[in-house]
């Protein structure tokens, strides 16, 4: 390809480089593509081998059988290359995957090595490959049968318990363990497969499915996706089961177990309203369709907002589309995140807290503004907790991390709520709608690339304070973006929103008066979850005892509150409430209610061997991710 090689220099931004004729276009431009800032070291990802200056993938081609007796993928990926004049190989990113070959698109062979595995594991170990002139590259591999983004579950780990099912989880670093390519954020990519199934299982991926399955007559059926728009390697997510789907809208639908489909249908069904609210929000919904899979409760997180098919745990449905929060959550990241996606994990912020104001404005619209202001009130006040736990000079307080931190810290309260709560305090001071029309031209300005937070502060600067000084000092926006604790101007929530929650956790500190039945049923799940937040941490079994009584707290419908309850019971040790955690603990593989309760169990030594009995049962179950946290607050090092 001809690419000049000062523009090539820049191609870390992926936009310019998607198709030949945006190449040559870009390169005979004179003026750069892109912020040179994406040169500096702030854009410098150290969870890569890649050097993309020297040579990048631009698309990755699929053809994977999934074999589910060996529990294993295997193919051929086919990397289309971009390499700058003189470049002589290319580095990929790659872990525990067993090459037989590597090939150029001619079949003539090509050499590679694999260099040392990284110290803890994670970054795995880099794939080099010779070019010899090749613009496209075959590999012909297997991944390890204990790939760490696939998670293979047994008939009895499904809810139909009759197939048994696979499913993918990407982000952070976890798809070099099935796919050799260059998994770094600021390295945006094409791709399409082909994908091979055991009948009568179903294939969806974040891509658009290409008509119908073909029937290979072995037994097993072959699947064809697509994604056209350049996307960062970590979304690319693969789900197989016995799954049906049923719409929503036009453009938005379900897929499920059949035994789930109709539960998970009537909680999203809201779907198409989210997607118009986000719209009218932050600009057009730029993927084509927005679908949801239901997976089985192992999945590790709440939600992954995978393009085109948002992955979502089946713990959130209650019934009342009271964590619906989830869905407005993961549909934000379609703009922040997906769109304008960090260019290195250090800037987690920039795709979690930018996504989690969002789903917050997305929240307003559709279900209301007291539920908005409950939930960014419940988010504020674990932003204070979280501070005050670690200290306001932590630097885990910070929302630009100045050092690595585990690109895969979701549970920082800096990246999440002090995001939340930092984009809040700018809306409120230069005013919604200059605020929204600033959003809106960054997600479209800054479309299918990658971002920082120099760039994010620096087109706030330009765009939105100018030359009003008084503004900028008020705003005070890099103590929030590279200082600790929680800056004097935040935007507190209104004290009235949960006034008749806190008035009733003060009758109860003050004589044990518990809400009536009636008022519990009464308030909102976050209303019950600001009570279970905000009452004592210590209690006597006598006490729990009512509790659990009056509010039916170990029968909560929403896994919210009867996550809160549980932990409240085992910190206090209360041998009544360990059959339910039991069970919930055997079920559940989501981490953000996992861990927790092992921690929680952890902390005393009337738990400590409750856990690991739990634990030496259940570890199997989980996911790496999931199961690398729970032995690490047991003190356990991986199979022990
Ligand atoms: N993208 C995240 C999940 C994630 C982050 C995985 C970093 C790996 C590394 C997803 O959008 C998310 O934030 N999920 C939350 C949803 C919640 C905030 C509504 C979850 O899983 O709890
Ligand atoms: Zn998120």
């Amino acid at each position: 390809m001809r690419i000049a090689a000062a523009a090539l220099a820049l191609s870390f931004t992926a936009a310019a480089c998607t198709t030949p004729d945006a190449a040559s276009q870009s390169a005979s431009m004179t003026q750069p593509m892109v912020s040179p800032i994406l040169t500096t070291a702030q854009a410098f990802d150290d969870q890569t081998y890649a050097q993309p200056q020297v040579a990048r993938v631009t698309h990755v081609d699929l053809d994977l059988d999934l074999d589910f007796e060996g529990q294993q993928v295997g193919g051929k990926a086919t990397l289309d290359v971009l390499a700058a004049p003189g470049a002589k190989e290319i580095v990929l990113d790659s872990n525990g995957l067993q090459i037989a070959s590597v090939t150029d698109g001619a079949g003539r062979r090509l050499s590679y090595s694999v260099g040392a595995m990284s110290d803890d594991g994670g970054k795995g170990a880099p794939l080099t490959i010779q070019l010899d002139g090749a613009e496209r590259i075959v590999i012909d591999y297997r991944a390890a049968p204990n790939a760490a983004a696939l998670q293979w579950l047994t008939p009895e780990q499904t809810a139909g318990g009759e197939y048994p099912y696979l499913f993918s989880q990407g982000q952070a670093i976890l798809n070099r363990t099935w796919i050799p390519t260059q998994d770094s954020p600021g390295i945006r990519q094409t791709w399409e497969a082909r994908i091979t199934a055991p009948k009568p299982l179903d294939v969806v991926m974040s891509g658009v499915r290409q008509g119908e399955p073909e029937d290979l007559g072995n037994g097993r059926r072959a699947f064809r996706f697509v994604m056209d728009k350049p996307v960062p390697p970590y979304l690319i997510a693969i789900a197989a089961g016995d799954i049906d789907f049923r719409a929503i809208g036009s453009r938005s639908g379900v897929w499920a177990e059949p035994v789930m489909l109709d539960r998970a249908w009537r909680e999203v069904n809201d779907t198409e309203q989210l997607i118009e609210a986000a719209e009218e929000l932050y600009g057009d919904y730029r993927w084509g369709r927005y679908d949801m899979i239901v997976l089985p409760p192992a999945f590790p997180y709440g939600g992954m907002e995978n393009p085109v098919m948002t992955f979502l745990t089946p713990t959130f449905i209650a019934g009342d589309k009271s964590n619906n929060g989830l869905i407005a959550h993961e549909l934000a990241h379609s703009w922040s995140g997906n769109l304008a996606t960090y260019s290195s994990w250090r800037d987690g912020w920039l795709n979690e807290g930018v996504t989690s104001y969002f789903e917050n404005r997305i929240t307003e619209q559709v279900y209301g503004k007291q539920r908005a202001e409950q939930e960014y009130a419940l988010s504020y006040a674990s932003l204070v907790e979280g501070i005050e736990e670690v200290g306001a000079d932590s630097p885990t307080t910070a929302m630009r991390s100045p050092d690595a931190i585990s690109p895969f810290e979701t549970e920082g309260v800096a990246i999440y709520d002090k995001g939340t709560v930092f984009l809040r305090t700018v809306e409120n001071m230069v005013g919604r709608d200059r605020f929204d029309a600033w959003l809106t031209q960054w997600f479209d300005n800054h479309a299918f690339e990658p971002v920082t937070s120099e760039m994010f502060l620096a087109d706030l600067r330009e765009k939105l304070i100018g030359n009003d000084a008084q503004l900028e000092a008020r705003l005070m926006l890099d103590e929030w973006v590279y200082g600790t604790g929680l800056p004097s101007n935040a935007l507190q929530p209104d004290p009235q929103t949960f006034a008749a929650v806190d008035n009733a956790v003060a009758a109860y500190v003050a004589d044990g008066t518990l809400p009536t039945a009636n008022t519990w049923t009464g308030w909102t799940a976050a209303e019950q979850r600001r009570f279970l937040e905000r009452m004592p941490e210590e209690r006597t079994d006598e006490q729990l005892a009512a509790l659990d009584a009056r509010l039916g707290l170990s029968e909560a419908g929403n896994n919210e509150v009867l996550f809160l309850w549980l932990e409240a019971a085992l910190r206090n040790q209360y041998d009544p409430a360990v059959p339910k955690a039991e069970r919930f603990l055997s079920q559940v593989g989501r981490n953000k209610f996992v861990s927790p309760l092992f921690t929680a169990l952890s902390e005393s030594d009337w738990g400590k061997p409750i856990a690991r009995r739990i634990y030496a049962e259940t570890r199997d179950s989980y996911h790496s991710y999931t199961r690398g946290r729970v032995d690490a607050t047991l003190g356990m090092t991986a199979g022990e």
